[in-house]
């Protein structure tokens, strides 16, 4: 080959590779723009806000950059305008706005599930001030305590900083101070100065309002854990949530889908969220978990709620797109025996035994003061309601060793002794104490025959050759 010859090849080769460059970038190119999310939608209005927000706030404006809200052009000031009059109305920038969002707001767009949630259990829940447990928050423990802990699930009760004369004060640009003992918060049942109740970003984060964040378990688990309601513990233990683990891990959830259907878009597991709000083939996705509700596992005693047959369906039809009716009626057999038990056995034998002594004067009218009202409380509110919540949501560690192991110890070590100590010398409750120990289901108390006696003997020696 000449030299020319080579010359040619090696420019051509060059020309190709240079050529193949140029195209990989162009596609690579498109790809992103293929890929990258749409431009923020901004109106005249959202404009100098965004403007503005995006040196002084940046992480609230790409919060709300990565919204659907974003997309469709629902600015900041769609949400924070406020209307002259509004009690926690402040001009700003050339704009009436107020700090707070409330229901009101999101219900200008979203009015069908602002109402559906203003009916709900949850927008009622900072409507505890009259409750027993309110007492130990306020009054036991302290108010700064019941403003970190109860009412940042709850919710507080949104107020002003006032002068002594009660006027309410103001910073230099005119904006009305909140009371820092009532905000931040984001309490799920937060009464709001323009007098509605709770809160949306309870559930939905702000400035994202992330469907998929909504529907994880771990949103719920803010609120719903710990040794009184251990709803997210028990989910965690249950083949629901070990099964969520592993779908979620290999993208079967889908779950920042808009339409979030079990048994059509998803099957592998539920979440809290499938079984108490999301949409069914035959439900549509409600905001108030109280229609799948039957039983409410709460008080000292549990009790059916109104039109519980209902409710219950409603729930079975959840379950119903992954069992069959044999399994969920049997679950629902022995989830119902669970409470039952749980409600004649001991509920309501400490309720009626708690009862007597009040009556004979034996414990007195202030809550707490005395360590028998400790123990009756640990036993419904934290034992008692662990035992039948963890029977609700298939988690058997919760129903026996947190639960009906506890419940059992409280009672037979701790309630009945105590009781018969301060009973001693007052007949009236004494009898009361003695007819629930004769109960059929408490008589194994007087001494179990020498057979079964013999049974356990026998048993230990067998297996590990001891006694
Ligand atoms: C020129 C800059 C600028 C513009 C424009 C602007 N902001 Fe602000 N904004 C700030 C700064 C700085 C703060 C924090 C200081 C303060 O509270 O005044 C703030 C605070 C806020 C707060 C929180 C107040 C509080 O009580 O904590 C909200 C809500 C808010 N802005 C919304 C908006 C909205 C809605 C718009 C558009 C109508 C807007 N901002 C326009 C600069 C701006
Ligand atoms: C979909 C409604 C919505 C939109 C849109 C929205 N916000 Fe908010 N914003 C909220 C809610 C809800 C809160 C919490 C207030 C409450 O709890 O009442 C909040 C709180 C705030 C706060 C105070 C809280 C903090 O963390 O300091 C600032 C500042 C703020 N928003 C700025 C903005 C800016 C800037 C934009 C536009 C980029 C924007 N918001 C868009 C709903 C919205
Ligand atoms: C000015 C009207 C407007 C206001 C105010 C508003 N939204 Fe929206 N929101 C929309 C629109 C429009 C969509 C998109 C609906 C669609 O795609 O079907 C949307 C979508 C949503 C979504 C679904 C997001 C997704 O990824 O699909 C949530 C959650 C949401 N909004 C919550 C809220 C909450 C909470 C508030 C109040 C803090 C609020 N919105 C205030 C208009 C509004
Ligand atoms: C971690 C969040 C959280 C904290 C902190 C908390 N609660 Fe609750 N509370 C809940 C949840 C969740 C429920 C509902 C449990 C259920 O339905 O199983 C509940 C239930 C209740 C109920 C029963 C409501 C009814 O309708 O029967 C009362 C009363 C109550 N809480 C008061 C308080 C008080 C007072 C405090 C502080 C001393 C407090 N809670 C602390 C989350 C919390
Ligand atoms: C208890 C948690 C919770 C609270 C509080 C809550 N949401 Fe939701 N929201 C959800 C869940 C979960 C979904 C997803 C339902 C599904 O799977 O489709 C959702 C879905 C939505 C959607 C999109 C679905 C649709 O039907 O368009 C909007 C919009 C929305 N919520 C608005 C609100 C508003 C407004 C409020 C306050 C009035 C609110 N949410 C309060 C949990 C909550
Ligand atoms: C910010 C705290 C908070 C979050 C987040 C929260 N809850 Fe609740 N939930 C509560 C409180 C408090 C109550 C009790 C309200 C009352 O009756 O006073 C409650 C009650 C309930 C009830 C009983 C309702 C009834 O009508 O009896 C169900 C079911 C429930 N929540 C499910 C959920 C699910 C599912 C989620 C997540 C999608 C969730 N909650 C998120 C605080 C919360
Ligand atoms: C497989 C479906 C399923 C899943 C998943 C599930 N639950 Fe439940 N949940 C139930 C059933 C069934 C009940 C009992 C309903 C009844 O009494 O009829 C219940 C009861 C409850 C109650 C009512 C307790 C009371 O006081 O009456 C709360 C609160 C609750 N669940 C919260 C949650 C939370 C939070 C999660 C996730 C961490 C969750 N659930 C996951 C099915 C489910
Ligand atoms: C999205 C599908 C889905 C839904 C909805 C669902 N389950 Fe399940 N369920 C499962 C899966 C998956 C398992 C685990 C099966 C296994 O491990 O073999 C399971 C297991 C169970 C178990 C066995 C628990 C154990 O420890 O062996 C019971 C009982 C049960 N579900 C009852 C219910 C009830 C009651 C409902 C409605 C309140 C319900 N499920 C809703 C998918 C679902």
């Amino acid at each position: 080959m000449s030299l020319n010859a080579k010359r040619i090849i090696v420019a051509v080769l060059s020309f190709l590779f240079l050529i193949t460059l140029v195209i990989v970038a162009w596609v690579e190119g498109l790809k992103e723009r293929v890929q990258a999310e749409p431009d923020p939608v901004l109106s005249g209005d959202n404009q100098p806000c965004y403007n503005c927000h995006k040196e002084k706030t940046p992480g609230v404006t790409a919060q709300w950059n990565d919204s659907k809200h974003s997309k469709v052009g629902v600015g900041c000031y769609d949400c924070h305008e406020a209307k002259e009059g509004d009690v926690d109305a402040w001009h700003h920038e050339g704009r009436l706005i107020a700090t707070l969002v409330t229901p009101k707001d999101c219900g200008r767009c979203h009015q069908d599930i602002a109402a559906e949630f203003q009916d709900s259990h949850h927008a009622k829940a900072g409507q505890i001030l009259g409750s027993l447990d309110n007492i130990l928050g306020e009054i036991i423990e302290g108010p700064p305590a019941a403003n970190s802990g109860c009412q940042q699930c709850h919710g507080s009760k949104i107020a002003f900083q006032t002068d002594p004369k009660g006027n309410i004060l103001k910073d230099k640009s005119g904006k009305p101070l909140l009371d820092d003992a009532t905000w931040p918060n984001s309490g799920i049942g937060r009464i709001n100065l323009d007098g509605t109740i709770g809160t949306c970003s309870a559930c939905h984060s702000r400035h994202r309002f992330s469907l998929e964040m909504s529907r994880r378990p771990d949103n719920c688990g803010k609120c719903h854990l710990g040794p009184d309601h251990p709803q997210k513990e028990i989910y965690d233990e249950s083949k629901h949530g070990i099964a969520f683990v592993t779908a979620d891990h290999q993208g079967k959830m889908h779950l920042d889908d808009e339409h979030w259907v079990v048994g059509e878009t998803y099957s592998a597991a539920p979440t809290c969220a499938t079984c108490h709000l999301s949409a069914t083939r035959r439900q549509k996705a409600t905001h108030n978990p109280g229609k799948r509700i039957s039983w409410t596992l709460r008080p000292a005693i549990s009790k059916k709620m109104d039109n519980w047959e209902d409710k219950r369906r409603n729930m079975q039809d959840v379950c119903s797109s992954c069992h069959a009716p044999d399994w969920i009626n049997g679950f629902y057999s022995q989830y119902d025996r669970a409470v039952t038990l749980y409600n004649e056995k001991f509920g309501k034998p400490a309720t009626k035994v708690m009862a007597a002594l009040r009556k004979a004067k034996l414990v007195n009218a202030t809550p707490f003061d005395e360590e028998i009202e400790w123990i009756y409380f640990f036993l419904w509110h934290h034992e008692g309601r662990r035992a039948r919540m963890g029977a609700s949501m298939m988690a058997p560690d919760y129903t026996q060793w947190h639960g009906f192991f506890e419940v059992a110890e409280r009672f037979y070590m701790k309630l009945i002794p105590k009781a018969e100590e301060l009973a001693e010398g007052h007949p009236e409750a004494k009898e009361v104490i003695d007819s629930v120990m004769d109960m059929e289901m408490h008589r194994w108390k007087k001494g179990m025959s020498k057979e079964q006696a013999e049974k356990i003997r026998s048993f230990y020696k067998k297996r590990y050759g001891q006694e």
